[in-house]
């Protein structure tokens, strides 16, 4: 039977109109809420915080450089999170006896950015990848690196030696960081 009443004709129209727009702004808000929602938020990807390395005294004046693993203990980004990720490594040497004298420098070549090792036997560091070496006070010796062994930022707090961890851009003679 056909609805003669123009009314509830009218009514019926608005009323499906209404409750479609409804059911498309359900679905539409959070759907849009989850393409956008990254954009507010803060990106991280690399920790800024110093890392504690521990009670400063087990460095000793005269012993030959430690490589130390550095470990986010998370990295996060806007979509993910990643835990204990090996940003790099440092060789930490004391070089006197007095409280601030630790030097740190980037186990990052300065040169391609291969893994830098210690030499026990010449007393220097050595990159395996193009033979550039460093002397113990990071100062480059031979190879193709441009400069030397990067010197990171460390401290001591309340005896622990803090050191924050920076990348350095390679492949040139000035030390720019990343
Ligand atoms: S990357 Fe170290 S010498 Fe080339």
């Amino acid at each position: 039977m056909a609805d003669s009443d123009p009314d509830r004709r009218k009514f019926l129209q608005i009323a499906t109109c209404a409750i479609g727009g409804g059911v498309g702004l359900v679905v539409a808000v959070p759907a849009l809420q989850l393409i956008s929602d990254p954009a507010g938020k803060q990106t991280i990807t690399s920790p800024s915080a110093p890392f504690d390395l521990g009670p400063a005294e087990r460095f000793r004046v005269g012993e030959p450089p430690r490589k130390i693993e550095i470990v986010a203990p998370v990295i996060q980004d806007a979509w993910t999170a990643a835990r204990d990720v090996v940003l790099g490594a440092a060789w930490i040497r004391r070089v006197g006896p007095g409280a601030n004298e630790i030097d740190a420098r980037s186990a990052t070549c300065p040169h391609l950015g291969c893994a830098v090792g210690w030499d026990a036997a010449r007393g220097n560091y050595l990159c395996p990848c193009h033979d550039s070496r460093f002397a113990a006070s990071g100062d480059k010796l031979t190879g193709p690196s441009e400069r030397g062994l990067d010197a990171l930022p460390v401290q001591i707090v309340e005896g622990r030696l803090k050191l924050t961890w920076e990348r350095y851009r390679t492949g040139q003679s000035t030390k720019e960081r990343l």
